[in-house]
């Protein structure tokens, strides 16, 4: 290998690592699932149209402004932070004719990965099966592990707060997980057993076809987006996820420990509102 032609790769390779492509590059063969040259995807950051940061998500609800009437949101920033993956799926080919429900009879009983053996039950997922609008959190904890439905502990309250404060029921979105079982301890989910479990996910997405993804916090973003980055560094910015919009969030729980970080949070929630055509009534 020439001088030149180290120089570069090693250019390359720093430029990875910033990326936080470095495992990807350095672990090929673990990766081989992965498709190998994804489509360029920019980033798109869609202007907020309401002020309201201090918003705690308990302000009076907002509507539904008639069909969508807000514009749609001009891109205004192109940043090749990361490349959402853009082929059918990251790990296994589109199935034709496919539904919540054959994805859920697929599932079974599951004993797939390690989480199976202290789970209660399978978390699936809740909502209006054509939502415009998804949220994924990371897997269920222990009262969506008793009650089998994702989302209804404490930090399930609070973004059922945050639902409604965009104007929208729980039953108008879809809700769901990276992983379908109880990760023991609350830990978080680890990577075999987020690769196993994925592919569900990623059915899910592929049936509902929603216009926004919203992920709850860094292991749903970090998975959808294949990134290792901390989701400080790309938060409330926009990515094409196979056609749907995607947004990162603070997951409720962190809001339940850091409540200064809602404001934040609300701001991209009025990101999102602002693609839906959400409008913010204004506060009494
Ligand atoms: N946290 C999550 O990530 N998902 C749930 O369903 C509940 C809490």
């Amino acid at each position: 290998m020439t001088e030149n032609t180290r120089a570069g790769l090693e250019g390359w390779l720093r430029y990875a690592d910033e990326l936080g492509l470095g495992p990807y590059y350095r672990d090929r063969a673990a990766s081989k699932s992965f498709p190998s040259a994804p489509a360029a995807a920019p980033t798109i950051s869609v202007a907020a149209t309401a002020s309201a940061a201090s918003a705690q998500f308990s302000a009076a609800a907002p509507r539904r402004s008639p069909q969508s009437s807000a514009p749609e949101a001009a891109p205004a920033k192109l940043t090749p932070l990361i490349q959402a993956p853009s082929g059918p799926s990251l790990f296994e080919e589109r199935i034709e004719n496919d539904s919540l429900e054959r994805i859920r009879a697929d599932i079974g009983d599951c004993t797939r990965c390690k989480l199976h053996k202290a789970r209660t039950n399978i978390v699936f997922g809740v909502g209006n099966p054509k939502a415009e609008l998804v949220f994924i959190g990371e897997g269920p904890g222990h009262d969506e592990d008793i009650q089998g439905e994702p989302f209804v502990g404490r930090a399930g309250k609070l973004l059922t707060q945050m639902i409604e404060a965009m104007g929208l029921k729980r039953s108008d979105v879809y809700i769901c997980n990276v992983v379908k079982c109880r990760p023991p301890e609350n830990r978080l989910p680890e990577k075999d057993e987020i690769s196993t479990c994925s592919p569900f996910l990623s059915r899910q997405l592929a049936v509902i076809r929603p216009k926004v993804i919203c992920c709850l916090g860094a292991c749903s973003a970090q998975t959808l987006l294949e990134t290792n980055q901390g989701i400080s560094r790309f938060r409330g910015e926009w990515f094409d996820y196979r056609g749907s919009k995607l947004i990162a969030t603070y997951h409720p729980a962190y809001l339940l420990r850091n409540p200064p970080a809602k404001s934040e949070v609300w701001k991209d929630l009025q990101k999102v509102m602002s693609v839906l055509g959400l409008q913010p009534k204004p506060r009494r």
